[in-house]
C-alpha cells in the first residue's frame, strides 16, 4: 500500500506558533508562499483549517498559485446553502482541474450556533448526512430537488430560466469527502457518508484499532474507506538532532504552561493533584511536575518516535489527542509510517513549524524514502545527475 502525503495550509505560522513569541503574523503573500511551497514538493495535498479566513475563499484564491496541489477545504454543514456550495464547488473544479477534497466538520456548537446553525449534537450528523447528500447530487448535476426533513430544494427549471444554468462537474464521481466523528453517532455519519475517515492520531496500534472499527461498521453497510490521521513533525539527518530540536521546544514553556495544559486536558472531576494516568510514562511525568520540574523532552515519547510535546494544537501531556507530533531521523520516521500504514493509514496530514523550510525537510528527507501515491511524479530534489548541474564558469582574464 502506497500513502497520500498532506502539508497543512492554515495561519498562523512561526517557528513555534502556540506560543506568542513564535508566532508569525500569517498574512495572504505567505499562504500563497506556503501553498506554492507545498505545491512545487510534491505533496498531496493542504489541509485548510479553519482559522480567521473563510478556507474556501483561501483555497479559492490560492488555486492560479498552484498546478498539482489538492485543496481539503474544511466545511461545517449549513454554512451556505448545499445547492450554493455545489455551485461554488463546480466552478472551483472547473478552474482548477479537479483539486476539491471536503473537510465535512460536524463539530463545535458553540461556533455553528454563532453562525446560525443550532442542531443539537445527534441531529446535527441526521443534517450533516441530508446536506451532503443534496450536496453531492447538485455537484453531480441533478436536477430534481431535494425534500427531506431538513433540506428541501425545489427542482431547478431548463435554461434559459434565471440561475438554471450551471457549469457542470468536473470529478464525475462527486467532490472527495473526508471528514472525522469520534462519537457512536459521528462514526455512524462518517461511514455512511465519507470517502476517507480521519483522526487525530495516536499510537499506531490504538489508531489502528480506531481505523478497525470504523471500518467493520462501513463494512455492515458495505462500504469500504481510506483513512488517514494528522500529526506534526520533526525530521532531522540523526536521531539526536530530532530529539535536540524537541528539548528545544521544550525549553520555551515553563512549569506554569504545562500545568495548565493538563488541567485542560484532565477529565471531569479530576484535578491536578489527584489525577493518576493508567500510563506509567505519564504518571512519572506528572510527579515530576508536581514538584515544579518539567519533564525532558524524551520522557514524552509515549511509543517509537511519537511525541505528545508541545505543539500547535496544545500540549497533550496526559495522553495523545490532537497535537502528536513524530520526532526522529528520516529513517525512524519513515519506519513509523510504515507501521501506521500496517494498521490501515494511508493519508497522512503533516505539520511542522515553520511551515516552509519544514515542508522542504519532509520532501529533501521523508519522500524519497516512502511509497507515494499522489498519482504524479514526485519532483526530486537532489540532482542525482551531476552532469545536470551547470559548472561555475571560470573567470575570463580581461
Ligand atoms: C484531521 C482533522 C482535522 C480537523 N479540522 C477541523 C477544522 O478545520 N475545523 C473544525 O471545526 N474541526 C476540525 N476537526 C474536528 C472534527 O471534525 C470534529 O469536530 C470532531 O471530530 C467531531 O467529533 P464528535 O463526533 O465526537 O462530535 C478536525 C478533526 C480532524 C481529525
Amino acid at each position: 500500500m502506497a500513502v497520500k502525503i498532506l502539508w497543512y495550509l492554515t495561519s498562523p505560522d512561526g517557528p513555534y506558533p502556540w506560543l506568542e513569541q513564535g508566532r508569525w503574523d500569517t498574512d495572504y503573500d505567505h499562504l500563497k508562499q506556503v501553498a506554492t511551497t507545498a505545491d512545487k514538493l510534491g505533496f498531496y495535498g493542504s489541509l485548510m483549517g479553519t482559522s480567521e479566513y473563510e478556507t474556501l475563499a483561501v483555497a479559492a484564491s490560492l488555486i492560479p498559485f498552484t498546478e498539482r496541489l489538492k485543496f481539503l477545504v474544511a466545511q461545517h454543514p449549513g454554512e451556505v446553502q448545499p445547492a450554493v456550495l455545489a455551485k461554488y464547488a463546480q466552478t472551483f473544479d472547473a478552474f482548477s482541474k479537479g483539486r476539491l477534497l471536503f473537510n465535512v466538520v460536524n463539530g463545535n456548537d458553540v461556533g455553528l450556533a454563532s453562525l446560525g446553525i443550532h442542531y443539537p449534537h445527534d441531529e446535527r450528523y441526521d443534517y450533516s448526512k441530508e446536506y451532503w447528500t443534496a450536496f453531492q447530487q447538485n455537484y453531480l448535476g441533478d436536477k430534481t430537488g431535494f425534500d427531506g426533513k431538513f433540506v428541501k430544494i425545489t427542482p431547478r427549471h431548463e435554461p434559459p430560466i434565471p440561475m438554471a444554468t450551471w457549469h457542470g462537474p468536473t470529478n464525475l464521481k462527486g467532490v472527495p469527502l473526508w471528514g472525522a466523528g469520534t462519537s457512536e453517532k459521528g462514526m455512524q455519519h462518517s461511514v455512511e457518508l465519507l470517502d476517507v475517515y480521519l483522526s487525530f492520531a495516536n499510537t499506531p496500534p490504538l489508531l489502528g484499532a480506531k481505523f478497525k472499527k470504523v471500518a467493520e461498521k462501513a463494512a455492515k453497510i458495505g462500504r469500504t474507506l481510506e483513512y488517514g490521521t494528522r500529526l506534526q513533525i520533526i525530521v532531522r539527518e540523526t536521531e539526536q538532532e530530532a530529539w535536540d530540536y524537541a528539548q528545544s521546544l521544550l525549553d520555551k514553556i515553563d512549569v506554569d504552561y504545562a500545568i495548565a495544559a493538563v488541567k485542560r486536558q484532565l477529565p471531569p472531576n479530576e484535578t491536578f493533584e489527584s489525577y493518576q494516568s493508567a500510563d506509567p510514562k505519564i504518571q512519572k511525568n506528572l510527579e515530576l511536575l508536581r514538584q515544579g520540574i518539567l519533564p525532558k523532552a524524551k520522557d514524552f515519547e509515549i511509543y517509537p518516535n511519537i511525541w505528545i510535546g508541545p505543539s500547535w494544537f496544545g500540549f497533550d501531556f496526559l495522553g495523545p489527542a490532537s497535537g502528536t507530533t513524530l520526532v526522529g531521523s528520516a529513517e525512524n520516521i519513515a519506519a513509523r509510517i510504515k507501521e501506521y500504514e500496517q494498521h490501515g493509514t494511508s493519508a497522512f496530514i503533516l505539520s511542522g513549524f515553520p511551515l516552509i523550510s519544514e515542508a522542504y525537510r519532509v520532501a529533501h528527507l521523508l519522500f524519497p524514502l516512502l511509497d507515494l501515491d499522489h498519482g504524479f511524479d514526485i519532483p526530486a530534489l537532489n540532482v542525482a545527475d551531476q552532469t545536470k548541474i551547470s559548472p561555475v564558469p571560470e573567470k575570463t582574464v580581461a
